[in-house]
């Protein structure tokens, strides 16, 4: 079925018919594909389904290479990103040449899931605009972080479970519960995993987020937990290059006040609302083990 995925991918590439086009998401490797084992595990007998998950996952790869020109990131899937290789010109263009074959290719789908999926893709726009905003200053808002959160990962991954349910006659808001929850939690072990993962393992620098400006969870949470002065020297490290003494300060002040394994129990929590969203259904439990276990 994963192979069928991969087929489908380089065939909606392909009817692009722009050699150049192939030749560049051929560079992009392939990622975990989240996405479309999600949908292929919740709807595994629907013949629509490998098509579906072909069709997120280049949703998501147009919005990663956005994302990288967004974010000025050279690395991505541990290869120089495409805006590293060859400019955030082609980057871009790229990235609205994979959307817009993925919009003409939805409307072969059942109106509901159409809709579905492009309102998503407004909604993860404005989370990734918000993103940008946020990380203008440091924020403190946790309520905000999650909104963000929610908008520019989540609801990609909450419109294609959303979907999936409705190929696989499912009650398609279960699992759409489902996965909003797991795609918060999916974000929220990527924070972490940027603070605690090596470069290697990321295949992205680690501690790029906060060198970025964002405050992820935590750093919210550090920042409730650190006294005045503690305080006053995380916000002059905060949207600057920093070094390796500032990297070890920022690290053991979270071992100290316990902040990451307060982010995997929040984590945790959500992947336990989205289990008892669906149920019984225990492939898609698998999946949410996976995502707190990953390590890249
Ligand atoms: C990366 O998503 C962007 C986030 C939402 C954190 P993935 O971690 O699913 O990326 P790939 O597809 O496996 O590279
Ligand atoms: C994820 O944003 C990209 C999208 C959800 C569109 P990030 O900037 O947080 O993800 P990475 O760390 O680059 O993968
Ligand atoms: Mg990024
Ligand atoms: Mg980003």
């Amino acid at each position: 079925m994963q192979e069928k995925v991969e087929t489908l991918i380089a065939k909606l590439v392909e009817e692009v018919d722009y050699p150049k086009a192939a030749e560049l998401f051929a560079k992009l490797s392939g990622g975990k594909r989240l996405r479309a084992r999600l949908i292929l595990t919740i709807a595994p007998e629907a013949p629509e389904a490998p098509l579906l998950g072909a069709i997120v996952e280049l949703i998501h790869a147009a919005s990663l290479l956005h994302d990288d020109v967004i974010d000025e990131a050279m690395l991505r899937r541990g290869v120089p990103s495409v805006n590293a290789t060859h400019g955030s010109k082609v980057a871009i263009m790229l990235g609205d040449i994979l959307y817009s074959k993925a919009f003409s290719s939805l409307t072969a789908f059942d109106p509901a899931i159409s809709r579905a999926v492009a309102e998503s893709v407004t909604r993860l726009s404005i989370g990734e605009m918000m993103d940008v905003e946020m990380a203008e200053t440091f924020n403190t808002d946790r309520e905000q972080y999650l909104k963000m959160l929610y908008l520019k990962t989540a609801t990609l991954i909450e419109a294609a479970a959303f979907s999936a349910a409705l190929l696989a006659g499912k009650d398609a808001q279960s699992y759409a519960t489902y996965g909003k929850n797991l795609g918060l939690a999916f974000q929220i072990v990527d924070d972490i995993l940027d603070i605690t993962a090596d470069e290697a393992t990321l295949g992205k620098p680690s501690l790029n987020d906060f060198v970025e400006g964002k405050t992820t969870l935590p750093y919210i949470d550090l920042y409730d937990a650190l006294d005045v002065p503690g305080r006053e020297r995380l916000r002059n490290s905060h949207a600057r290059p920093i070094d390796e003494a500032e990297k070890k300060w920022i690290r053991s002040r979270m071992d100290e006040h316990g902040v990451i394994e307060r982010s995997y129990a929040f984590a945790r929590s959500l992947c336990d609302e989205a289990t008892a969203a669906v149920g019984n259904d225990l492939p898609l439990h698998a999946i949410i083990e996976s995502v707190l276990k990953r390590s890249n």
